[in-house]
């Protein structure tokens, strides 16, 4: 276990070393088009490559369970907006996907980590781009009761067969090749390595919550549901 966690932090140094200058690159004026598009991939390969290690130092946290939640006072629709942000460039490139987030105005204040929280939505926003066909629609919903809070991410995209529902949730375990569904998305989102949801869970129970998955079966669309308790309501 150290051996990975030291390596994988050691990895990081040089990558943050070639972002930076990549990313001085970009600032030059002088640059074509063609130039700062190359360098740009670059730098997008290079946040990949960082992802991955942050994934997998992750993982080897959640196996010592040492999650740490730094919980303050937010707004649920705060964090989603701040994921969508986050999400941006890749959403960008998916201009034939409709995304609609619904109205998170009426759900109560949650005391819970607002950076843990962005990495769900990240991951489940994130996979439901990389596994959703062209044209189709994605939604972002929640609705508050009894003392809990509840959201859930749905696509229109590939489905899950109802036997993998509970295994997708398995460190590593990625289910066929997205590559045959859309290569330009899961280049992007580094192809992925199947930990997201591994994390997801990890940072949702911390939290006292629930994270499952849904779908009608392959073509028909996933949902992926989690729960947050609200507290300090009745004490
Ligand atoms: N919205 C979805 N639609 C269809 N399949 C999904 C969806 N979300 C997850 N899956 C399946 O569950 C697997 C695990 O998801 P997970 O987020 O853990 O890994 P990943 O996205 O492949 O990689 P990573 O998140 O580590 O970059 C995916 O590889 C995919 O097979
Ligand atoms: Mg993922």
């Amino acid at each position: 276990k150290d051996f990975l966690t030291i390596t994988s932090h050691e990895l990081k140094t040089p990558a943050t070393l070639i972002a930076g200058y990549a990313d001085l690159i970009l600032m030059q004026e002088r640059l074509s088009g063609e130039e700062s598009e190359l360098v740009k991939l670059l730098r997008e390969g290079i946040s990949w490559l960082t992802n991955i290690v942050d994934d997998l130092l992750e993982g080897l946290r959640i196996d010592a369970r040492e999650m740490q939640l730094n919980r303050r006072k937010l707004h649920l629709g705060e964090v989603v907006a701040s994921a969508l942000r986050w999400l941006k460039p890749l959403i960008e490139k998916e201009r034939s996907l409709s995304i609609v987030v619904g109205d998170f105005s009426e759900i109560s204040p949650l005391h819970a980590d607002d950076h843990r929280l962005r990495e769900v939505f990240v991951n489940l926003i994130g996979n439901a781009v990389k596994f959703t066909p062209d044209g189709g629609e994605i939604r972002i919903e929640a609705h508050e009761a009894e003392g809990y809070c509840h959201v859930f991410v749905r696509d229109t995209g590939i489905g899950i067969p109802p036997s993998e529902l509970e295994r997708i949730f398995d460190r590593f375990y990625r289910l066929g090749d997205p590559m045959l569904h859309s290569s330009s998305k899961t280049a992007f989102m580094g192809g992925g390595i199947g930990l997201g949801l591994t994390i997801c869970r990890g940072i949702i129970q911390a939290h006292g919550g629930l994270i499952w998955a849904e779908s009608e079966g392959e073509g028909k669309g996933t949902t992926l549901h989690f729960t947050l308790p609200i507290m300090g309501r009745s004490g």
